[in-house]
């Protein structure tokens, strides 16, 4: 198939965009992309490559926006029930960690997600994906962290699994057993952490060796926060699951400083995500590392906050930045990208090419996937949204409406609006 005509053809071309690099959209005017077999087989201007492949089947695309596929490299898809009642009481005046504190928040969903069966479990994550699908994510990042124990942890990656398999988009996995201290285990941290790092981490390489595939080992994440996992905790659970091979997430930052983020870059995490209360040293440390700082501008606004990712800091000093949802049921159930991308133009400071970029291929590189995907090159996956916009700028722009008009996953065209 060549898709021909694009007024802008976003490729992103290119390595994942460091520092003040962050924005090279590699826009070629008047564009075309050749499809075959699912991926991307050549890209250039409409009059090179109609000329070159002549007899294809083509799909005009004129006046409109193209772009890579969005990569939301932070969601808790899977969980059952809400929390409408929290989201009333923080209003009133509580907070998220003092709910936390007293069994709600996080716990009360991990009571809900315990109750449900995994076909309960995978109809309600369906529904959000097909959101977040015709919203235009077309790879996303998806954790556990509402079992607390075992049974219910595998259940959520059985869920994972199956959702990844069944529909166009494609998930990338993260264990995060240590998302909070279960009921059972109050006052007694230091021994979940045992129990995440002696048994539950095991089991994970246990199940991960038993799916079928070419799936990745999960990446293994910890909430490193007040009220969570301190920093010796998360260092024992991350250094553990580094031992047995698996790469590393980490929320870090979100609302004290722990020195998580610090920990993430010196141990060579693939990502670490919040970094709202981050400091110009952990800035500079993770700015001299490989891994990818995640702002989740859809938490502050969701918990009604004032404070943001700095995220012009971290371009000064030459990190790599990204953005996600952070999809859950407690600070931030929204599905969209383009309402991140809105978010974190007016409050992270983003111009739009620079939110584009950190939700494409920088997006990719938070979950390790740059290579396939997050650009539109030779080679990659053909995951390419078209937006029926006249401008890129219209992403950021505008809100709360769906500017995607059609996804093409792997190939396959999904149509939003006639
Ligand atoms: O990334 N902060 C920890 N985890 C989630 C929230 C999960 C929840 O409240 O259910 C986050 O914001
Ligand atoms: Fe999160």
């Amino acid at each position: 198939m060549l898709l021909h005509s694009a007024s802008q053809l976003l490729t992103l071309a290119g390595p994942p965009q460091r520092g003040q690099e962050l924005g090279r959209l590699a826009i070629i005017p008047d564009g075309a992309v050749l499809i075959r077999d699912g991926k991307i087989a050549a890209v250039g201007t409409s009059e090179e490559l109609k000329s070159a492949y002549p007899s294809e089947e083509a799909l005009d695309v004129s006046a409109k926006v193209v772009l890579p596929g969005f990569v939301d490299p932070h969601t808790h898809l899977v969980w059952a029930g809400d929390r409408a009642a929290e989201f009333e009481m923080r209003l009133e005046g509580k907070t998220y960690l003092e709910i936390l504190e007293t069994g709600g928040g996080i716990l009360s969903t991990v009571n809900a997600t315990r109750k449900a069966s995994t076909q309960e479990l995978i109809e309600s994550a369906r529904s959000r994906l097909w959101q977040m699908f015709y919203h235009g994510t077309t790879t996303a990042e998806a954790k556990t962290g509402y079992g607390l124990e075992l049974e219910t942890e595998l259940r959520m990656l059985d869920a994972l699994q199956a959702l990844d398999s069944e529909g166009p988009w494609d998930l990338a996995l993260t264990f995060l057993g240590a998302h909070a201290i279960p009921n059972e285990f109050a006052g007694k941290t230091d021994e979940y952490t045992s129990l995440v790092c002696e048994s539950m981490l095991p089991a994970l390489l246990r199940w991960s060796e038993t799916q079928p595939g070419q799936n990745p080992l999960p990446f293994v994440d910890v909430f490193c926060e007040t009220g969570a996992f301190n920093l010796e905790q998360s260092r024992r659970i991350l250094e553990t699951a580094q031992d047995l091979g698996f790469p590393l997430k980490i929320h870090a930052d979100e609302f004290d400083n722990l020195g998580g983020t610090q920990m993430a870059a010196e141990m060579g995490a693939a990502s670490a995500d919040h970094l709202v209360s981050v400091s110009d040293a952990d800035i500079r440390a993770l700015a001299q590392s490989d891994t990818v700082a995640v702002g989740l501008p859809g938490t502050p606004f969701g918990l009604a906050e004032s404070k943001y990712t700095p995220a012009r800091k971290i371009l000064e000093a030459g990190g790599l930045l990204a953005i996600a949802s952070d999809l859950n049921p407690g600070t931030a159930w929204g599905e969209s990208m383009q309402f991140a991308i809105a978010l974190a133009c007016r409050y992270m400071r983003l111009i739009p090419a620079q939110a584009i970029a950190a939700a494409t291929i920088n997006a990719a590189a938070a979950i390790e996937r740059h290579e396939m995907i997050g650009s539109i090159e030779v080679g990659k996956l053909a995951d390419l949204l078209v937006l029926d916009v006249p401008d890129f700028r219209h992403l950021g722009y505008r809100f709360g409406i769906n500017l995607v008009q059609s996804i093409i996953k792997e190939g396959e065209i999904f149509a939003v609006k006639g």
